[in-house]
Parts: structure tokens; sequence; C-alpha cells
């Protein structure tokens, strides 16, 4: 089986043992221990967290959004190739639990998924 695909999203298929791509793509969540309905809260998505992404014109992270377990659209920022470490930190409110989906796209490596469960208090 191919490590990646350019067609459709990619995803870690065994989470407790990473493949060194998918440690390098897949987006990590953060969010705080403590959230509350309609109150908002910072999310940082970041890349090559797990093992560090190649960060350069040839070979890059274009970009990262943000998308609840509906795929309600939450938010998106481009990187430039210059970026070593690629993280972006998104403002979020929620008024139900969701599961946050991240995407990254690397410009070789296509499109990546990361999730986190977030539970309200
Ligand atoms: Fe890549």
């Amino acid at each position: 089986m191919a490590e990646f695909s350019l067609k459709g999203v990619n995803r870690p298929r065994d989470m407790d043992n990473l493949t060194d791509m998918e440690k390098k793509h897949t987006p990590v969540i953060h969010i705080p221990e403590d959230v509350r309905a309609g109150e908002p809260f910072s999310v940082k998505v970041a890349v090559g967290e797990l093992l560090r992404h190649p960060n350069e014109l040839s070979h890059y992270i274009n970009w990262i959004a943000l998308y609840d377990e509906v795929y309600t659209f939450l938010g998106m920022a481009t990187l430039p190739p210059v970026v070593a470490h690629p993280k972006v930190r998104f403002t979020v409110t929620l008024e139900e639990p969701t599961l946050l989906r991240a995407y990254a796209f690397c410009n070789l490596h296509g499109l990546w998924e990361g999730v986190r469960r977030v539970e309200l208090r």
C-alpha cells in the first residue's frame, strides 16, 4: 500500500504506530483543558510536531484549515515555505461538543487530516 495519496484525504492508519510520513504530515490539534459552551477558546494546529516536515521551496506545508465534525468551515491560513515549524492558532466558539478536523496540505504529499474530540463544560 502506498504511503500517501494525492487523491482524497490521507489519515493515519494506526495512531499508536505512526509511519514517518504520517508523523510529518498529520496535523496535531491542541485545545485547552477547560472549554465552555459559547465561550471563545484557542485551537492550535501544528504540523511536523511529531517529526519535522521539510519547509523549502520545493516541499512545504502550503495551508492549514479547521472544520468541525459536520464539516462547518472554521478557519484557514496559508503558509509560505519559509515557516520552519508550521503552526496556526484559531479562535473558536462552540455551542455543542464536536470532533475538530484539521487539514494540512503538503505540496508534494497532498491533503492530511488530524482530529480531536472537544467536550464542553
Ligand atoms: Fe510533505
